[in-house]
């Protein structure tokens, strides 16, 4: 494994982008600068206030939310805060229980350790972690049969901050263990307009009120596309246009982008077709709809579901998922005269 640096903090992943880290730049450092999910930055204020004022580390703490809204950036700025390094790596990193091993014993007293899609550490893997959150040891096995022997090695004091789309991936135990939970919401669109001012600010692109407001209303509730969004309008603005990002320009570039007025792209609009034109309006089972889409079951899930919901355009029921009306509406299609598919397992949006 190879170390990396990011925040100027040491990264554990390789094959880091510019991509990656021209998102550092855009990220902010302390939590004041962190626009919005104001439930969670209030009671982590407290949180990190008590364990400065106490000199230990920060309780081990679980973020868990759609992919985009800032988890990686909030634990940056819980190691910033608390004037510690951060190692980041994530699950599928975390091959064998040695890997994590090597990862502990590199830790310096009150660091942070990032894990990021926390759910997908294997079984054995999670056992080494267990000693590792509660009694700050690991516990080794020398040799092999009736000789063998356990030794317990003592860790540096640490906060762990797992990363995951849904804490009901995790197993108990694991979830168990930790102190602290913070659930990640979807942004509002003034939030999403002020995170992208800021945006532009740092990257020296004028852009008006108006243009901000566009852009964050289609931005899903999810920074990392507002952000994304931002970058590609910069280019529509300083190749077609005056350089200036205004509404018209943002306009323009969406509607090229295949972005629709609401912030639904291709994708999403081809979810809604299919339970529409293959499945009556659904209910269909998300497995099904995956083979249909050629997509991965947990894409539809995590990247798509969450802002389809939030818009009251789709279901989820005991029996699979189901467009609404509004859907029909919104992909300018005639809904069913009977309620039968469309609307069943929840009030109808009119
Ligand atoms: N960039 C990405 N997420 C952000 C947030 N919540 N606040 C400020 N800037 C951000």
């Amino acid at each position: 494994m190879q170390d990396q640096t990011l925040y100027g903090a040491q990264m554990m992943q390789p094959g880091l982008t510019a991509a990656d880290s021209e998102e550092n730049t855009l990220r902010p450092q302390r939590l004041e600068d962190y626009i919005g999910q104001e439930k969670v930055k209030q009671n982590l204020k407290v949180y990190l206030e008590a364990a400065r004022r106490r000199g230990e580390p920060m309780d081990h703490v679980l973020l868990y939310g759609p992919p985009g809204l800032g988890k990686t950036t909030l634990a940056g700025i819980i190691a910033n805060e608390m004037g510690v390094q951060i190692r980041i790596t994530s699950g599928p990193a975390i091959e064998k229980p040695g890997d994590l091993a090597a990862l502990l014993t590199n830790l310096q007293e009150g660091d942070v350790l990032f894990i990021d899609e926390i759910h997908r550490l294997s079984r054995q893997v999670e056992e080494v972690l267990y000693p590792a959150l509660e009694d700050y040891a690991l516990d080794i096995i020398i040799g092999k049969g009736p000789s063998a022997q356990s030794i317990r090695i003592n860790l540096p004091r640490f906060t762990l901050v797992g990363a995951t789309t849904r804490a009901g991936q995790l197993t108990g135990p694991l979830r168990d263990r930790f102190g602290v939970l913070l659930k990640l919401e979807l942004y509002s669109p003034d939030e999403l307009a002020r995170i992208i001012s800021r945006s532009a600010g740092i990257l020296d692109q004028p852009i008006t009120p108006e243009g901000a407001l566009e852009l964050a209303k289609r931005s899903r509730g999810t920074p990392r596309v507002a952000n994304r969004f931002l970058k590609r309008v910069r280019d529509f603005a300083t190749v077609l246009g005056d350089g200036v990002i205004d509404r018209d320009v943002c306009l323009m570039a969406l509607r090229r982008m295949d972005v629709d007025a609401l912030g639904l792209d291709e994708l999403d609009r081809s979810l809604l077709r299919a339970i529409i034109e293959m499945y009556g309006g659904g209910p269909v089972g998300l497995e099904t709809l995956a083979a249909a889409l050629g997509e991965e079951a947990v894409t539809l899930e995590d990247l798509c579901e969450p802002y389809l919901m939030q818009m009251g355009f789709l279901t989820r029921t005991p029996r699979g998922r189901c467009v609404t009306h509004l859907a029909y509406e919104h992909l300018g299609m005639r809904p069913p005269e009977s309620d039968d598919g469309a609307d069943s397992g929840q009030q109808t949006m009119f």
